[in-house]
């Protein structure tokens, strides 16, 4: 029989990462929440035309890397690349906007890009992030950014934060055939792949990571040079705002994000030590987007976090991967090893992270096992000391033992308790 292997690009997350990605997530939720952000649970899956129309048909994800299949009753779906046109065409779909504004909305789950697996690049991936509709000014804004430098702070990450406005469409409409004269007199400098993007996409141009075409690129008119007075004060304001509030931010004229939707304020995190997928995460304004998808004006903010990123930031910045368990319960014989059973379950119950011996194994070889999982301490269970009622308590780091009578040993152990989680 051949083994089988999990798909490329979509790479089994294995513990101790797994538990990390929890924790990511765990981490972002929490504060979403604290922020007033209400979760949603879009399909993995939509009409291939929600992406089609709200990522832009031209763009290089729905032009290249869109999961897309035919279903059973001949209809185009497509596995979502991101979450935030799906979000918007559920709050469309319901009317959640009829309501108070904004619409404060967060999410966590996968993505799917047919992309060209690398290091921190994957064809599944797992994002968080959060959707605010309905409120054109600044403020939100600068919400949206502090809330996304927190979940990174909160997750023990150290990023840099770039900030810029790429204007509304009228700004560009003056703006880019500025660009476009630049790049066209600077063609013959220039990857193929950017003398398409003069025609199709020239603000993508300044995506490209080919040392000769960045030299060109920096010498090319910047679209923060020409924002409109409305555009200019916002960005001011958002700028004015996050000064205020202590976040701190590099001004980043050159970037433009990967996804054409966005207007106005865009904003990406940096991590050291990914390589060249060291962006983290990532946002900006969408003002436009609710009307591509066929709904009337509706403004909008937010940002998606990249948590197989953050992960594998967190390891190359040397993040603690033991298990986090509390106590170890280990046992010697027939006897004691239904006894250590009722032991943990009672541990458990009272909301300790407990695991125990299920084999019969020998008594090293079990604290060995405690001691991989990272237990703080292993109770030992021995036939002699169930006779006199009694376990031994031993502390995993300095090999003190101590024995302590059964009925009180989860106040025992509660009363010595640095919780490791
Ligand atoms: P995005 O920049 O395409 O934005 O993705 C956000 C983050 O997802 C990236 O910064 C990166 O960390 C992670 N990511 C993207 N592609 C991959 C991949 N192939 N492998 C691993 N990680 C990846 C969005 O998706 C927008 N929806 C963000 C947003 C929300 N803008 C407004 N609201």
């Amino acid at each position: 029989m051949a083994k089988f292997e999990a798909p490329r690009g979509a790479p089994d997350i294995l513990p101790p990462r797994a538990k990390v990605h929890r924790r990511v997530v765990r981490t972002a939720e929490d504060l979403f929440a604290r922020y007033g952000y209400r979760p949603i649970e879009p399909p993995i899956f939509e009409v291939t035309e929600v992406f089609e129309r709200g990522l832009e048909a031209g763009s290089d994800i729905v032009t290249k890397e869109m999961y897309t299949f035919t279903d059973k009753g001949g209809r185009s779906l497509t596995l979502r690349p991101e979450a935030t046109a799906s979000v918007v065409r559920a709050v469309l779909e319901h009317g959640l906007d009829r309501g108070a504004l904004p619409v404060k909305l967060s999410y966590s789950g996968p993505m799917f890009r047919h992309e060209r697996p690398q290091a921190g690049r994957q064809r599944q991936f797992t994002q968080v992030g959060v959707e605010a509709l309905g409120s054109p000014g600044p403020d939100i804004d600068a919400e949206v950014v502090e809330l996304a430098s927190a979940v990174l702070r909160d997750a023990g990450l150290d990023t840099t934060l770039q900030l810029n406005s790429i204007g509304h469409p009228a700004c560009r409409a003056a703006y880019l055939p500025r660009l476009v004269a630049y790049l066209e007199a600077n063609r013959e400098r220039l990857c193929a792949d950017c003398r398409r993007k003069i025609e199709t996409n020239p603000l993508r141009t300044f995506d490209c990571r080919v040392p000769g075409d960045r030299e060109v690129l920096r010498g090319a008119p910047l679209i923060s040079d020409h924002l409109c007075d409305e555009c200019r004060e916002h960005f001011d304001a958002v700028q004015g705002l996050l000064k205020d509030g202590g976040v701190d931010f590099r001004l980043e004229p050159r970037l433009v994000r990967g996804l054409d939707y966005y207007t106005r304020t865009t904003f990406a995190y940096l991590a050291e030590g990914l390589g060249a997928q060291n962006e983290v995460g990532g946002g900006g304004r969408y003002d436009g987007l609710s009307e591509q998808l066929g709904g009337g004006p509706l403004p909008g903010i937010g940002f998606a976090l990249g948590i197989d990123r953050i992960a594998l930031a967190l390891e190359a910045e040397g993040e603690e991967t033991a298990t986090g368990l509390d106590v170890y319960v280990a046992s010697v014989g027939e006897e004691a090893r239904r006894r250590a059973f009722v032991i943990a379950t009672d541990l458990r119950r009272r909301g300790l992270a407990c695991d125990l011996d299920l084999d019969g194994r020998g008594l090293r070889t079990q604290l060995k096992a405690a001691d991989r999982a990272g237990a703080r301490h292993a109770v030992v269970v021995g036939e002699r000391d169930l006779a006199e009622g009694g376990v031994t308590v031993r502390d995993m780091a300095s090999g003190r033992e101590e024995r302590v009578p059964v009925d009180a040993l989860a106040a025992h152990l509660e009363a010595h308790w640095t919780r490791a989680r």
